[in-house]
């Protein structure tokens, strides 16, 4: 069965957690692809989306759904987002797609946080994907060589920059043991605006497309 069809189902799965809650927090990514077009369907009974990122908003408007911001209606009961790495502890690097930051504040600000993926995200270490850091313009080079010190071997991402006007460094060489740890530290470098680590606040519900047609859910 193609990863993608294990997308599909796993955002599928999210909708039925969507039930009578009038605002959510949405991610980006394809798989958050198929979970916006499934959210189209039941969009009559929804007030509106807080969306993480241009394209994720580019892509609620093309399915007529609102828009809000999440200044104007405050702590929101669930965000659903993708990953590019899970463990069984639900800890995910995050940021593939470059939005990392937004991803984070709306996490951050979400009461219960859905993680959707195929099962090819599932890992016993992170690491294997490269970390994706967003970084100042300016602090560049400086917290490049701050990564080195630490043992990552960062790579500007090429021709990219974020809807916050930043930089993305990602970070190969990591095999990350202590995933809180290691946020918490990159995120004390001068410069780091978002490590996409996301340990210190994990998902709380994976929801995981398997290769048998079903969906598997992991909770913490
Ligand atoms: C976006 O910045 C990322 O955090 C995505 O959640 C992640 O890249 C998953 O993407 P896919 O659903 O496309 O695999």
């Amino acid at each position: 069965m193609a990863n993608d069809e294990l997308k599909k189902r796993a955002a599928e799965a999210a909708l039925e957690y969507v039930e009578d809650l009038d605002v959510i927090g949405v991610g980006t990514g394809s798989t958050i692809g198929y979970f916006i077009a499934a959210l189209s369907r039941i969009k009559h009974r929804l007030d509106g989306v807080v969306s993480s990122s241009e394209a994720t908003t580019q892509l609620l408007k093309a399915n007529k759904i609102p828009v809000l911001d999440l200044n104007a209606v405050g702590p929101l009961p669930l965000y659903i987002d993708g990953a590019d790495e899970v463990t069984h502890h639900l800890q995910m690097i995050k940021g593939g797609g470059g939005a990392l930051t937004r991803e984070k504040i709306i996490a951050a600000a979400s009461e219960q946080f859905i993680c959707t993926a195929d099962q090819s995200k599932l890992v016993d270490i992170l690491g294997a994907f490269p970390l994706p850091v967003e970084v100042i313009p300016m602090a560049r080079s400086h917290v490049g060589r701050e990564l080195l010190k630490r043992g990552g071997q960062p790579v500007l991402r090429e021709n990219f920059i974020t809807d916050n006007g930043n930089l993305i460094l990602d970070v190969y060489n990591l095999h990350i043991l202590e995933p809180a740890k290691l946020e918490a530290k990159f995120n004390n470098i001068a410069g780091v605006v978002t490590v996409g680590l996301f340990a210190l606040r994990p998902a709380d519900v994976l929801l995981l497309g398997t290769s048998d047609g079903g969906v598997q859910t992991i909770r913490i």
